[in-house]
């Protein structure tokens, strides 16, 4: 029977020799995983390697297991005739006809094929998730954009997405703006324009808050490398050891002790230039003196807020919402919007009773009048009340799980999330574990830092970090740059109009942008420059999304769509290596899909993205299409474009990246 629904090929073949495995062992899911893509294509399409680990359990000869199983297995209506190859492997090529008939049947469905999962879950995805009255940076653009990513492609799976971004609206933050605004406001300023003037009053008191904090730690860790400096002497004038062994100790010991001699010194730098900062202006040093118990009047201020003061918590009302304006306008120009925006503050009243439950059910002890979950494996407890009285992150985040196990009854809470949280989030997934969520899939889909060029965490030349706005700014008047050289170079081409640019220059500069996150395996640091992003040759958007309009421009060329191709009775057949490959290729999008659903990592799809762009590549180079030598030919090659360009846009609209017809 020929299986006419397009589908993930792997796990096709791995259907097809189930049962086989399942008759002579009880769990065949890691001989499964044995079943792959072929490393190298004359090896066929695909390899079932399982033969070496059966045989050796069943204590029979590999090349005897592999026969067995695969005179078992039906596999004749998808893949050609084969032998069992070397000590057991078992080769897989596809049948053409069954590769023709499941691209055509992709050719008029709107899924390209994919179907939905027959698992569905509940997802909650928290992410974005900003401590706004803080201006926005670089990286919020990961969370945003991965998490976006991930909402997209577990929803066209079939799964149930429910988006969450955890604003920061009831933080330290708000002390400083309410600090700042009752010392330092300029009314007609926050008249006139408030988001400006209430991050004026964030930066000027954090830049106080920060001064005293680092006047603060500036003894201390001075101290310790004093302390290292010494020990570092002690070894350095010690005689050479005797025995290699000792020497190589000695040595090691050495340079432990310059590394963090080298780190103490990086920590007293970034200190001083805290200090230089406000010291080196003499009006700053001036109101620095004046406010010289900043640090801890920001924290009351905060305190005030959160145990209802009237005054406080009237200016929290008044700033919130041009707050939420501000990154309502980023999130509109990535084109990305949420379910729900349940910020901290929702929580406020639900601390209490959580601490409060936690004690009751024995899960969290007094120590030293803070109130502890104390969490097998590890070493310190996570603290859900402070001496004073005050909640903690930690506190909302449990009240925030309890909340959404009650409203949506999830079975995955995914948090896209810096990795330098990962200590508190395995603290709260063992914490909530105590408390009875061991039925919810708790994941830290944590990420990397975004870096310069220089290697270090991305910086304006100033110094601060880059705010999200000019990075969007700057990325889509790059992207305008590189569409007029295209168009430029091609008099024949479309000679856009200026507005006609701008337009494109948008979709291509937030796409590249975009795509440079998602491309790389999220828990890598990645390196932001515009000129990778933007490059036309490479695994980018603005490839992809070229890609994309020219071959939509083939269709202009031909006078002709898809549809009538279709109507005439265009058949897909695969009469070229090429033309095979790429329709190999074409078809394994379900299982880029699968592999990012599984790991939560969507540089899955742009890998796959950027190989279905190269086999288009090679197709084009080698297989004409207008100048086909048949109609027939023809019409199954821009059959063929037409699925490339299907499949290129789908890619990247569940990575939230757009198309163009033409650039
Ligand atoms: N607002 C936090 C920050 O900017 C991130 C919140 C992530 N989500 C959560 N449920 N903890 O660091």
């Amino acid at each position: 029977v020929l299986n006419l629904r397009p589908m993930n090929i792997l796990a096709l073949l791995k259907s097809r020799f189930a049962p086989a495995l399942k008759s002579r062992v009880t769990d065949p899911a890691s001989l499964l995983e044995m079943i792959r893509v072929a490393q190298d294509a004359k090896f066929g399409d695909y390899q079932a390697n399982f033969a070496m680990s059966l045989g050796k359990t069943l204590g029979k000869s590999p090349r005897d297991v592999a026969t067995e199983i695969a005179g078992e297995t039906q596999l004749d209506d998808l893949c050609l005739p084969f032998d069992v190859a070397g000590p057991g492997f078992i080769n897989l090529k596809l049948r053409d006809d069954w590769l023709a008939a499941q691209l055509q049947a992709a050719t008029t469905d709107d899924r390209l094929g994919i179907e939905k999962t027959t698992k569905p879950r509940t997802f909650v995805i928290d992410y974005s998730s900003p401590n706004v009255a803080k201006p926005m940076h670089v990286g919020h653009i990961r969370s945003t954009v991965i998490g976006d990513a991930l909402y997209r492609t577990l929803q066209f799976l079939g799964h149930k997405t429910i988006s969450d971004n955890h604003l920061g609206d009831w933080g330290t933050q708000f002390g400083m703006i309410i600090y700042g605004w009752k010392h330092f406001a300029d009314a007609a300023a926050f008249t006139a324009r408030p988001v400006p003037e209430l991050s004026r009053l964030y930066r000027l008191v954090s830049k106080l808050v920060e001064y005293r904090e680092s006047l603060a730690a500036l003894p201390t860790v001075q101290q310790k490398l004093t302390q290292r400096q010494a020990e570092i002497k002690t070894l350095q004038s010690q005689p050479a050891a005797a025995d290699k062994a000792a020497a190589k100790k000695a040595a090691q010991q050495l340079a432990q002790a310059q590394n963090q001699a080298k780190s103490l010194q990086e920590e007293i730098d970034s200190l001083q230039t805290k200090i230089a900062a406000v010291e080196g202006d003499p009006q700053l040093a001036k109101t620095a003196a004046a406010h010289s118990d900043i640090d801890q009047r920001v924290l009351a201020e905060t305190a005030k807020l959160h145990a209802g003061d009237a005054e406080n918590l009237k200016l929290w009302h008044d700033f919130l919402p041009h707050c939420r304006d501000e990154i309502q306008r980023v999130y509109k120009r990535l084109n990305v919007t949420f379910d729900h925006e349940l910020g901290e503050s929702f929580y406020h009243d639900r601390l209490a009773p959580v601490v409060e439950d936690f004690v009751a059910r024995g899960l969290a002890k007094d120590s030293q009048g803070a109130m502890c979950v104390f969490l097998p494996g590890f070493e310190a407890p996570m603290i859900i009340r402070k001496k004073d009285g005050a909640f903690l992150y930690s506190t909302t985040d449990l009240a925030t799980i309890q909340y959404r196990r009650e409203t949506w009854q999830p079975d995955a809470i995914l948090y896209v999330v810096d990795h330098r949280q990962s200590d508190h989030f395995e603290k709260l997934f063992a914490a909530a574990k105590l408390w009875g969520c061991e039925n919810i899939q708790l994941a830290h889909v944590k990420f990397g830092t975004v870096l310069g060029e220089d290697g270090r965490p991305y910086k304006t030349r100033s110094g601060d970090t880059v705010g999200l706005e000019g990075l969007l700014d700057e990325a889509v008047s790059k992207a305008n740059e590189v569409v007029k050289s295209i168009d430029d170079a091609n008099p024949t081409g479309p000679q856009f109009s200026a507005e006609q640019r701008q337009n494109i220059a948008e979709t291509v500069g937030i796409g590249a942008l975009k795509y440079a996150d998602l491309s790389q395996n999220r828990e890598s640091d990645y390196t932001f420059s515009y000129e990778k992003m933007l490059a036309m040759n490479g695994n980018t958007a603005t490839y992809m999304q070229y890609s994309y309009a020219r071959v939509r421009s083939i269709f202009r060329k031909a006078e002709t769509t898809p549809a009538a191709v279709l109507a005439a009775g265009g058949k897909i057949v695969l009469s070229h290596p090429a033309e095979r490959a790429l329709g190999i290729q074409l078809l394994r999008l379900a299982e880029a899909l699968a592999t990012v659903e599984a790991e939560f990592r969507p540089h899955y799809l742009t890998t796959y993205l950027f190989d279905l762009a190269k086999s288009y590549s090679t197709f084009f180079e080698n297989c004409p299409v207008l100048k086909a030598e048949t109609t027939e030919l023809k019409n199954s090659r821009l059959l063929l474009c037409d699925l490339t360009a299907r499949t290129i846009s789908l890619g990247l609209s569940l990575l939230g990246i757009g198309v163009v017809e033409q650039m």
